[in-house]
């Protein structure tokens, strides 16, 4: 049975070596809680480092054996690919870039070679442990080559892949000399995610620019195969950060902690050591608030939890020494023997501790330089039972696109974040409740277990969609299939698409008028009493009453509006159907599910989705990719999609041409069908045709269609050649 596998470079356990004995610590990490029910399940796997050097083989073996029983499985790395993999490449060379300290980078061949090298074990290790059919989910920048690498080795495989780091505009990513080979790595997936749509545009602009591919909806097409790039905001596991608050002995520690602060004011700071969190800035504009509103001096105090982190690597040293001075200064300056203005911790804090600081803490200072996400912000939100406390959180982290409730600030602009601490310190309860309210009702929606089913259904409908578009050339073998066809059968019908398939797109829609060719090619396919044959437009009924209406063939104007039949007048299609809306909701709560912000209007004839409070651009995006999965849906009902001012409205209206082209199939036998078209329209007349239809699309994009063509010369020249068989059929009828 095909199973999932989960890759990172961490596995979700902590290793540690006391006194001789293998200790596994389980990890407590928002992707660890939100992946734990899947990867514990049947055969699934969670392959990645245990955290730890291990090289001699009989201890590797029972790590082997240990994590087997918890469906892990440890990649071994030596001392020196931590180095150059780890340290090196993924944390001094792509780190700072992506986070735009390109300033901080490094580029150094070894430690590419080794980056590849690494990512090289870890798809040789996934390898001997996957089916061809299995279901790979890769995580962040520290294995951005393995989708390519997987793919090439299980080419059938489902592969995902979710960026936990910011994605860098096209001017900072283009920076790396290895750019190309990095994209390109990422493009084996079927999925890529990135937690905001600004991350997604610019990935989407740097494949783009560096390779070439465009896209269309987050749709790239590599020439070989699709894949969709999406944004997905992760959460965090909202209930047990709620439950861990009302615990009695987190509100024991807080009783502890905030004996020992007297009665004052807490400002909560908690990350990693790292430059991306801005802790310098953040201290110096603690300091600038103390000189700024002295009246505040020993009624607050700045709790600083830092936790230690890479701390082999340079830049992350000599921040440790810039923050111990920091610190050090704004303590000597302002302490005294009853209060010290910042308290600093430098080490990691178990859960029930933290939960104690956000329960306890009057503002949360979350100012990150860049942050992929920052899940810090969303736990303080969420600790918070009593609904006060106001969040002060960078515009530079990812989660302030879903947490507009709090007091946004630019690092970079130490008044206004001075300013911001002060309008916190003094902000009503009542307007803090109100802010509080409102995050945590979109926390407690898109929390982790959402994120993770989102990202994993996004998965299942881009396979089913790259199956069920995958169009094949028609080739000479399937000309001669259909040909056979073509010549057993008695009653034929063609639906053909005017613009795009019968003749060439012009830039003036008028200069596209049917040449003389083309007409006696139509002429000619009619005039065999086994053939009928549908000329189907978009085009206004008049436009084509005057190019085509002399032409003995049936017509089908304003996408089915209007038709034409047997040389007779034009007639209406009407018919209306009012049993749609159950079905249309459903489809839009799945796009309010994946879009923060969003909402549905129901009205007495319409259903409307707006998206005016979606975070900018994401809401564009998600409208054309809804317009468009209404309009596919709508090919066999009587609705109509109106792309609106920051809303998408769906009603009861006309029909459309796969009705129209429907109407036909009902009213004439059709031992052989052949349907041609060449845009998006066009796929409502494919989706209404029975199986054994020979269905073609114009153009290799996308299609329900079976098999493609290029051009419409080749579209002219198939139609030649079955007629062609008709004549060569004729002298042997006669003889
Ligand atoms: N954290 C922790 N112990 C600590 C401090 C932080 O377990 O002493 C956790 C914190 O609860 C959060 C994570 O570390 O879940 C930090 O995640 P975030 O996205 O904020 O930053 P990252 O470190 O991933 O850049
Ligand atoms: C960020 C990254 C993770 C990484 C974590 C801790 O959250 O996105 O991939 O695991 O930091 O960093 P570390 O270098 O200790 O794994």
């Amino acid at each position: 049975m095909a199973k999932l596998i989960i890759v990172s470079n961490r596995l979700p356990i902590k290793l540690q070596e006391k006194e001789g004995e293998l200790v596994y610590q389980t990890s407590e990490g928002g992707l660890a809680t939100g992946l734990g029910s899947i990867y514990k399940e049947g055969n699934n796997l969670w392959i990645g480092w245990p955290g730890l050097v291990i090289e001699e083989q009989h201890k590797q073996q029972k790590i082997i054996h240990d994590l087997q029983s918890e469906n892990m499985y440890p990649v071994f790395l030596t001392e020196t690919e931590i180095k150059e993999f780890y340290e090196g490449f993924s944390n001094e060379t792509l780190w700072p870039t992506f986070h735009y300290f390109s300033q901080y980078a490094i580029y150094e061949q070894q430690l590419w070679e080794t980056y590849m090298a690494v990512n090289q074990k870890y798809c040789d290790e996934i390898v001997a442990q996957a089916e061809p059919e299995d279901t790979i989910w890769v995580h962040d920048y520290q294995l951005l080559l393995l989708p390519s690498m997987l793919r090439e080795r299980l080419p059938n495989s489902t592969i995902g892949f979710f960026q936990h780091i910011p994605f860098p505009s096209y001017e900072v990513f283009r920076l790396l000399p290895w750019r190309k080979e990095i994209l390109e790595g990422m493009l084996g997936s079927d999925l890529i995610g990135f937690h905001t749509y600004d991350d997604m545009r610019h990935f989407l602009s740097s494949v783009n620019r560096i390779i070439g591919h465009g896209s269309m909806h987050g749709w790239i097409n590599t020439g070989t195969r699709s894949l969709l790039v999406d944004s997905f905001p992760m959460g965090i596991d909202y209930d047990k950060y709620a439950a861990v608050a009302a615990s009695e002995e987190v509100k024991r520690r807080q009783a502890i902690y905030q004996a020992n602060l007297n009665s004052q004011k807490i400002i909560l700071s908690i990350d990693r050591l790292d430059y991306s969190k801005g802790i310098p800035q953040r201290l110096l504009a603690f300091e600038l608030f103390l000189e700024k509103y002295p009246e505040f001096l020993e009624k607050v105090t700045l709790v600083m939890l830092v936790v230690p982190s890479r701390d082999a690597v340079g830049k992350y040293k000599e921040l440790k020494e810039e923050v111990d001075e920091l610190v050090g200064r704004i303590n000597g300056k302002y302490s005294n023997i009853n209060w010290n203005p910042i308290q600093y911790f430098y080490r990691s804090y178990p859960l029930e501790t933290l939960s104690a600081f956000y329960r306890m803490a009057d503002v949360a200072l979350v100012t990150p330089m860049r942050d992929g996400m920052n899940l810090v912000c969303k736990e303080f939100v969420a600790s918070k039972l009593d609904k006060r406390g106001v969040l002060i959180l960078s515009e530079m982290a990812g989660a302030s696109k879903e947490l507009s409730e709090a007091l946004l600030i630019n690092p970079n602009d130490i008044n206004q974040l001075v300013d911001a601490i002060h309008k916190a310190l003094i902000m009503p309860e009542e307007e803090q409740e109100q802010h509080m309210v409102l995050m945590q009702e979109s926390l407690r929606r898109y929390n982790i277990h959402h994120w993770v089913s989102m990202f994993m259904d996004r998965l299942s409908y881009v396979k089913i969609k790259q199956l069920s578009l995958a169009t094949s050339y028609l080739d000479e073998a399937t000309f001669h299939e259909m040909s056979d066809a073509y010549e057993t059968a008695s009653t034929r019908l063609f639906f053909l698409e005017y613009d795009g398939a019968l003749v060439k797109y012009s830039s003036k829609p008028d200069m596209a008028r049917p040449d003389a060719e083309l007409i006696e090619l139509l002429s000619r396919l009619n005039s065999d009493p086994k053939n009928k044959v549908v000329v189907v437009s978009s085009r206004e009924k008049d436009n084509m009453q005057e190019w085509l209406g002399h032409v003995p063939v049936d017509l089908v104007a304003e996408h089915g509006v209007w038709i034409k039949q047997n040389s007779t007048g034009w007639q209406t299609m009407m018919s209306l159907m009012d049993d749609w809306k159950s079905d249309i909701k459903l489809i839009l709560d799945l796009y309010v599910d994946r879009t923060p912000g969003s909402f549905i209007e129901e009205k007495e004839y319409s259903l409307v989705w707006h998206y005016r409070r979606v975070e900018t651009g994401l809401g564009e995006l998600r409208a054309r990719e809804l317009v468009s999965h209404l309009n596919f849906l709508a090919s066999n009902s009587n609705l109509q999609v109106l792309d609106g001012q920051m809303a998408v409205e769906v009603k009861a209206q006309e029909v459309s041409k796969g009705r129209a082209t429907a109407h036909w199939l009902n009213q004439y036998p059709h031992e052989f069908i052949v349907a041609i078209g060449d845009d998006w329209g066009d796929e409502d007349i494919f989706k209404a045709m029975p199986r054994d239809a020979y269905t073609i699309k114009v153009g290799n994009s996308y299609s329900v269609a079976k098999y493609h063509v290029d051009s419409c010369g080749e579209v002219r020249s198939l139609l030649s050649r079955l007629l062609q068989l008709k004549a060569s059929e004729q002298p042997q009828e006669m003889s």
